[in-house]
């Protein structure tokens, strides 16, 4: 830089001694000559730039997430490319430790539910002249609600009739880790014209979903999920009514249940009423309930303790999470269930879910201004198997960060988890038997960024700082906005390669994943262009 001002000076010092219309010219030309090699340079470097960008942020051809040849010690495995330790797998050592395909529930039970899925295209209609072509499991979306018993032995053929490769993940479902339909992982994405079987025990009650974990931004944004509702053996309380409703954005337009207009559920005054939501996009939303007080009676599936009634509290509900809200049918006039974009001043005046009879009128929608609701402060304590004062083996930092550059040979957005994008993130290395605290920080303004932590459930012990004041709290994906912060943990009861990762799958697709893996565990599937899995 300082040189070129020198030579630029010393030119313009030497310049008034020549003149005349010749020598003008030539400078001209000497001018035109230096501007072309100046940007000549500077294509060259950004070039190279974009170049080495895009060639050191590819995906390697296989990258195999087993743990059978890792050193177990988390320390050296920090700086360490998990496509490295990849190939190291598979120079050699991919003959040794579990193989993922033992880790599987029991062949049988006393009572088996079995569904088959088929993956195909369909044409959708919203209402009100609204359509889209999507892909879906049987014909539409949400695929169908699959209702099981808790602990029940589920088996789930897939059948793919797509023109592309798809799986099946759980969400939320504490599957063993072969069921958990993580393309690259736990399988290979099932080709066209393939079929393949899950096989897990419903573990826990709760509202659960599916989606396909085969470049799961793209697929399950153009449909392929649905929802899993497991029944408790012994219930606590009792619904009369009990209805799944999923939320998906189609040609920019919220739906619930596919429909952009009114979903009507009929109840009679006097019975109580379920409602179980789960947000499949990427973005948050707020919901509310008018027409009477109601109940969050779960996170994520699992119960809160205690719950008190609420009215007309702003609930959000971000990508992946699920709500369970319960209600007594009040004598008139429907119950409605109201959205809103995240943003936004004001619900929406459709889609609407209107439960009961008669009309809503929507100039009574109530203001989103009023204070959210916040589950840290929500329901009475109680005594839970994981708590603050417990033994914690193992503490990680999580801090969620966004930069611009490539990701797999993508210039743009790049979400990092301690500043590296998958597949360079870190690793978390957990024992069975450890219990594993995780702290979350989102420090800048990188977004929010809904980590959802496969095959286990965490308790959450704070939010910013501060230990949950009311009831325990479980769920599998955490809502983590700028500025906030969170502490979580989970028994390491669950052997096997999980992904842990940001649910805003846009996110995900471009770096924000990494693996919970358990020591000596192989994989033959790999992530890459050899094997054409890619998770997200
Ligand atoms: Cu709902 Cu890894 O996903
Ligand atoms: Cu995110």
């Amino acid at each position: 830089m300082k040189n070129q001002r020198e030579t630029e000076q010393q030119e313009s010092v030497i310049e008034p001694q020549v003149g005349g219309p010749v020598a003008k010219k030539q400078k001209r030309k000497k001018l035109v000559k230096r501007f072309l090699l100046g940007v000549l340079c500077f294509l060259l470097i950004v070039g190279g730039g974009i170049g080495w960008g895009m060639w050191s942020s590819r995906y390697p051809e296989r990258i195999n997430m087993g743990t059978a040849c890792h050193t177990e010690d988390m320390k050296d495995m920090k700086d360490m490319n998990m496509s490295d330790m990849g190939s190291m797998c598979q120079a050699g050592h991919s003959g040794s430790g579990t193989p993922i395909d033992t880790l599987q529930a029991p062949q049988t039970a006393a009572h088996i539910d079995t569904f088959t899925l088929t993956a195909q295209p369909a044409h959708l209609s919203f209402g009100s002249g609204n359509a889209s072509d999507a892909w879906t499991f049987n014909g539409t979306s949400p695929g169908p609600t699959l209702h099981v018993r808790q602990g029940d032995l589920v088996m789930v053929h897939l059948v793919n009739h797509l023109s592309f490769g798809v799986t099946i993940h759980w969400h939320g479902m504490t599957v063993p880790n072969s069921a958990d339909g993580v393309a690259g992982v736990t399988q290979d994405a099932v080709k066209p014209g393939q079929t393949y079987t899950y096989r897990f025990l419903a573990k826990d009650a709760g509202t659960y979903w599916y989606h396909s974990h085969q470049e799961s931004f793209e697929q399950t944004g153009h449909g392929l999920y649905g929802m899993v509702i497991v029944t408790p053996i012994i219930s606590t309380v009792h619904d009369d009514v009990d209805t799944a409703l999923a939320l998906h954005t189609w040609n920019s337009s919220p739906t619930l249940n596919g429909a952009m207009g009114t979903v009507h559920v009929s109840a009679q005054s006097g019975q109580w009423v379920r409602l179980r939501l789960v947000n499949t996009d990427n973005y948050p939303y707020h919901l509310t309930l008018v027409g009477t007080p109601f109940l969050v009676a779960a996170l994520d599936g699992h119960d809160i303790n205690g719950p008190t009634p609420l009215t007309a509290v702003p609930l959000s509900i971000d990508g992946g999470q699920r709500y369970d809200l319960r209600f007594h049918m009040p004598e008139n006039g429907p119950v409605a269930l109201l959205i809103a974009k995240d943003g936004d001043q004001q619900y929406a005046k459709a889609p609407v879910v209107l439960v009961g009879q008669g009309q809503y009128v929507s100039s009574a929608l109530p203001s989103l201004s009023q204070n959210e609701f916040n589950f840290a402060t929500y329901g009475q304590p109680r005594t839970d198997p994981i708590t603050l004062q417990s033994h914690f083996d193992m503490t990680y930092t999580i801090s969620l960060g966004f930069t611009i550059g490539f990701s797999n040979s993508r210039p743009g957005p790049v979400f990092t988890l301690n500043g590296k994008s998958f597949p360079n993130s870190p690793e978390i290395v957990v024992k069975p038997g450890q219990l594993i605290r995780l702290h979350f920080e989102n420090n800048a303004d990188s977004g929010i960024h809904p980590m959802h932590l496969h095959g286990h459930t965490f308790t959450v012990l704070t939010k910013n700082g501060r230990a949950l004041a009311g009831s325990p709290v479980h769920l599998d994906t955490i809502s983590v906005r700028p500025h906030e912060s969170y502490d979580v943990a989970f028994y390491a009861d669950n052997p096997g390669l999980w992904m842990l990762h940001c649910h805003n799958l846009f996110h995900a697709n471009h770096g924000m994943d990494m693996m919970v893996v358990y020591p000596n565990i192989s994989t033959p599937y790999t992530i890459g262009n050899a094997s054409e899995n890619f998770p997200d």
